[in-house]
């Protein structure tokens, strides 16, 4: 044994006996109220009560929750799990999302642009005349001098938002189309949406790099 050992008061303690432990214990519990008093059963009813609780709840998931199944909130889901339609999204809507995200920046909010940098989309020909025109526009960039509203510009580059050969955004025909439908609506412009199917079209004739005006301008 260690010095170390032979100093430890517990080992001390372990001289007592039974008998000091319990007169010990008496002395110290002298004049307190009954422990075990401390200690009730809950009431029965309660139990009862509880039970229910559980009971409800069990049967609640069972009935209601489906199983945890991930389609069971789909609300274009019918009970025997067939889709009815497409959720219908306003053009305009998503329209106006993807144009504040992508191309305020450089057309600004207000469709105006930037005098000699940025064109105007605001009663621009390029926006209200020809579809397939613009689709390619927006599809697969244009770059060099462009005429808008009697002004030419050609100091920036438009960017891709379709597939092109070494990148673009590859934004969805539906978001081009919305985005297309929202310029050629908004500030006063009124010609007509432009259909998803017909960007898909135009995207089938495959992938190209960006337009210059000449080109466009043979497009019908
Ligand atoms: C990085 C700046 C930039 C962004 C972002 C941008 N554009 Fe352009 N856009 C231009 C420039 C620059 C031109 C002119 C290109 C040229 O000079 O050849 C142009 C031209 C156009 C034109 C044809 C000219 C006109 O004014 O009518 C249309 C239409 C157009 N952009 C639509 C869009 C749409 C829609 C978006 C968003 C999806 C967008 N642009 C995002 C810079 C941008």
């Amino acid at each position: 044994m260690s010095s170390q050992d032979s100093n430890d008061p517990r080992l001390e303690q372990a001289a007592a006996t039974d008998d000091s432990i319990i007169s010990a214990h008496e002395k110290a519990s002298e004049g307190r109220p009954d422990v075990d008093g401390n200690y009730r059963l809950i009431p029965l009813v309660l139990l009862f009560v509880f039970s229910g609780f559980i009971f409800f709840g069990g049967t609640y998931l069972h009935r209601y929750t489906g199983y945890f199944s991930p389609e069971i909130f789909d609300e274009r889901q019918h009970a025997g799990g067939a889709v009815t339609e497409a959720p219908q999204i306003d053009p305009v809507v998503l329209g106006k999302k993807q144009y504040d995200l992508a191309c305020m920046t450089c057309h600004m909010p207000n469709g105006q642009g930037l005098p000699t940098v940025y064109p105007p989309l605001v009663e621009s020909e390029w926006v209200t005349g020809s579809e397939k025109r613009l689709i390619a526009i927006v599809l697969h960039g244009l770059k060099g001098p462009i005429t808008v509203k009697g002004n030419v510009y050609s100091v920036a580059a438009m960017p891709a938002f379709g597939q092109v050969a070494g990148g673009g955004y590859n934004w969805s025909d539906q978001k081009i189309a919305a985005v297309l439908t929202y310029i050629r609506q908004e500030w006063g412009n009124t010609a007509g949406a432009i259909e998803t199917a017909t960007v898909t079209a135009f995207r089938e004739r495959g992938d190209r790099k960006e337009w210059i005006e000449a080109e466009l301008l043979e497009l019908p």
